[in-house]
């Protein structure tokens, strides 16, 4: 007879993320502690929904992922955006009165600075002596083309105050919306009711579908294949930066993603957002950094490479340093 199931989601794909989890990113989890959602997104609303208040502070990343700004603003949250640095999220700067803090540690989006270990402690510490609660997004981390990973905060943690976050968007596919939480014990039960009310459970299909592919050991070897592919992308934007582009833009170092964000070299004064929009007529489509900024527009670049085949790049690369203002060519 057709049946509701449990909230938390498919326990075979719960007891497959928790492995999977595991043993790529250290997370310490069974498959009690993980609730697969609609999305890293509704993993969000889900925590905004038990923990934000209207009128409680919400931090997040300045720049740092609209979506999620949206998502606590629309719980009534007072949002403030926090700095990020070389290190990542500067602690220093964060409200005393901060309910909740988010964060995307792996791979800072959309600069792509990975935060430093000093910083994950001094946040960890600092949400210890705070009361607050930490929302690790740890959305492209599967992609890494550095040294070895730091350990997520969910690992790091000693006090059950991170919500670890994941998603299947970049590993697989944006509308197969499967994401996943990782909760403390203290939060698991209201969340689980809370995803009971916003639709009880997700699609068990897809979900049962998901879990013999993690099992099969196919998610693995997809990430394998695929890591060597946009790895050889990166290189190639990289490089074709530094050939085409040097002197007018400097990356930002970072080690994982689909994407890298670029800074206007010193002394660069061009005017980006008439560069994005000339790239775009070019065929090409690249972000301004200033979009990710709520408060204080920092200028640069948003370069993805998840969507573009390998042999596309250097033209790619050609047509945005046509797209710069020719008095600026070198
Ligand atoms: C920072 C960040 N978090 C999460 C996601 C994925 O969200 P979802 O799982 O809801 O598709 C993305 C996708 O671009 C992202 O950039």
């Amino acid at each position: 007879m057709p049946a509701y199931t449990e909230p938390d989601g498919h326990p075979g794909l719960r007891a497959a993320l928790a492995r999977h989890v595991g043993v790529s990113r250290s997370v310490r989890a069974g498959a009690d502690d993980v609730l697969v959602t609609q999305g890293a997104q509704q993993a969000l609303d889900l925590v905004g929904r038990v923990l934000v208040e209207p009128g409680d502070r919400v931090a997040v990343e300045e720049p740092g992922y609209p979506p999620a700004r949206r998502l606590f603003r629309s719980h009534g949250a007072r949002v403030t955006g926090v700095p990020v640095d070389a290190e990542g999220l500067v602690v220093a700067a964060l409200p005393a009165d901060t309910r909740l803090v988010y964060v995307t540690p792996s791979h800072q989006f959309p600069l792509g600075v990975p935060m430093s270990l000093a910083r994950r402690t001094a946040l960890l510490d600092w949400a210890e002596r705070h009361g607050a609660v930490l929302v690790e997004d740890d959305y492209d981390s599967e992609y890494r083309f550095g040294g070895r990973p730091l350990e997520p905060l969910q690992s790091l943690d000693r006090h059950g105050r991170v919500v670890y976050v994941g998603s299947f968007s970049k590993t697989l596919l944006p509308m197969l919306r499967v994401g996943f939480l990782v909760a403390p014990a203290s939060l698991r039960s209201a969340l689980r009711t809370a995803k009971h009310l916003a639709d009880w459970h997700g699609d068990l299909t897809t979900q049962g579908a998901l879990a013999e592919f993690v099992d099969e050991g196919l998610l693995a070897r997809h990430i394998r294949r695929t890591s060597r592919e946009y790895a050889a992308r990166r290189r190639a934007v990289l490089a074709a930066l530094r050939d085409r582009l040097a002197g007018r833009l400097d990356p930002v170092p970072s080690a994982a993603g689909l994407h890298l964000a670029a800074r206007p070299a010193p002394g660069s004064r061009v005017d980006l957002a008439p560069v994005v929009a000339r790239a775009g007529e070019r065929g090409v489509a690249v972000a301004s950094l200033a979009g990710y900024c709520a408060e204080r527009p920092r200028p640069g670049l948003v370069i993805g490479y998840g969507g573009i085949a390998l042999a596309d790049v250097d033209e790619g690369i050609r047509r945005l340093a046509a797209a710069f203002p020719p008095a600026l060519l070198g």
